[in-house]
């Protein structure tokens, strides 16, 4: 049986943090849009107490969506919970995300208390926030490198108090995949009442982990997968929503899927992308601009003969209408042939020599060889197209 892993999109919010990223509430609209589309489950729409831009937009959104949650951020203070609450008040399905941080590091030198005294400020805040919504999530900060034992005494006394999900965010992005799996089964062995709440991830890239760190945590009993669009997101970014999505469609062992609709991937991320004027290296993994073009001589021969050679995703399962075979000087005849083709060029073997020796002089001169070059070459080369 397959476990439908919630997908909890924080681009509006820790996305948005980034410097440069930010968002005005037309924008941020127009991206809550195209995320209710995608399918996600929850919309974190911003942390409302921040400023009055912020708390117009998650209120604006909050009126919009239909289907998704919408969440507003807060710390476990009492005011930034009331200001959520009103942000949040004309949601169909509101929740607030309150929590503190639970590392030794945070609680002796941030926050500069005891861990009792952190126990019973996140059971207030939860409390505080469930008499005004019924939907709390929980952040237990820098869980990642928390002592395993105490969070799970935190966890334990934050579901009592009516918390309805658990996040164990990896804050810093310090985790293994195993350390951060075994963190998540000890809280699911270790924690009595721990079937009452759904335990979520939320990963931090500072490593390069945070999409392993995501998927350790589904298999080890996580039910929601936190994340951006384009794994935008504080420093080093957060867990990227089309690689988890993908992994999960593309590994049917994990038993794990989403709601999301794949082909609304590429788009969304070319939305971010303009939006938030931060754009993603050409080899990220699903939506960079090289995620299916093929260049080297080998791999094109093995694309035209059958896709599946190098390609594990069809391209248009994440809305991308086409794989590109890209013409450099270490591309093949049979590349070469297949876009001299795709122009409407009809070459036989013998043909096709001259100009493939032209077509390397050419490439060893250029980056790349486009459509506007190869028509050039066939007109020098007197090949009808
Ligand atoms: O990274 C983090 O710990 C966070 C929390 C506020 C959820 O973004
Ligand atoms: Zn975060």
């Amino acid at each position: 049986m397959e476990n439908r892993i919630q997908i909890f999109d924080t681009t509006l919010r820790d996305g948005e943090q980034v410097p440069g990223c930010r968002l005005d509430t037309k924008n941020k609209l127009l991206i809550a849009e195209e995320l209710e589309l995608l399918g996600v489950d929850v919309i974190e729409a911003g942390f409302p107490i921040s400023s009055p831009g912020d708390f117009e937009s998650v209120s604006e959104i909050a009126k919009l969506v239909k289907n998704a949650t919408v969440c507003g951020l807060t710390r476990a203070v009492e005011k930034d919970i009331e200001v959520a609450a009103d942000a949040l008040k004309h949601a169909r399905f509101p929740r607030i995300h309150t929590g503190i941080g639970t590392s030794d590091q945070h609680v002796f030198t941030k926050i500069k208390t005891t861990r009792e005294d952190i126990i019973e400020r996140g059971v207030r805040a939860v409390k505080y926030a469930k008499s005004f919504v019924e939907d709390v999530e929980f952040y237990a900060e820098d869980a990642g490198r928390t002592d395993n034992e105490y969070l799970a005494q935190v966890i334990e006394a934050v579901i009592a108090a009516g918390a309805t999900v658990v996040n164990i965010p990896d804050t810093t992005g310090y985790c293994l995949p195993e350390q951060y799996g075994a963190k998540i089964k000890f809280l699911k062995e270790n924690v009595k009442n721990i079937d009452k709440a759904i335990i979520s991830t939320h990963c931090h890239n500072d490593l390069g982990l945070a999409t392993a760190n995501s998927i350790a945590g589904i298999q080890n009993g996580a039910g929601q997968i936190e994340c951006t669009i384009n794994g935008i997101g504080e420093r080093a970014g957060n867990t990227s929503l089309e690689e988890v999505v993908m992994i999960m469609r593309k590994h049917e062992a994990l038993k794990a899927d989403t709601r999301i609709d794949s082909k609304r991937l590429k788009g969304i991320s070319n939305l971010v992308i303009e939006r938030m004027r931060m754009p993603v290296q050409a080899n990220k993994a699903i939506v960079g601009a090289n995620a299916f073009a093929h260049s080297s001589g080998i791999h094109q021969d093995g694309v035209i003969k059958n896709r599946d050679n190098y390609e594990i995703i069809d391209p248009a399962e994440v809305g991308v209408h086409e794989s590109s075979i890209v013409l450099t000087a270490r591309s093949g005849r049979a590349a070469l042939l297949y876009r001299l083709e795709n122009l409407g060029a009809n070459l036989s073997k013998e043909d096709l020599e001259p100009v493939y020796q032209k077509f390397l002089e050419l490439a060893d001169a250029n980056d790349v060889v486009n459509d506007d070059m190869l028509k050039k070459l066939l007109d020098e080369n007197m090949v009808d197209a």
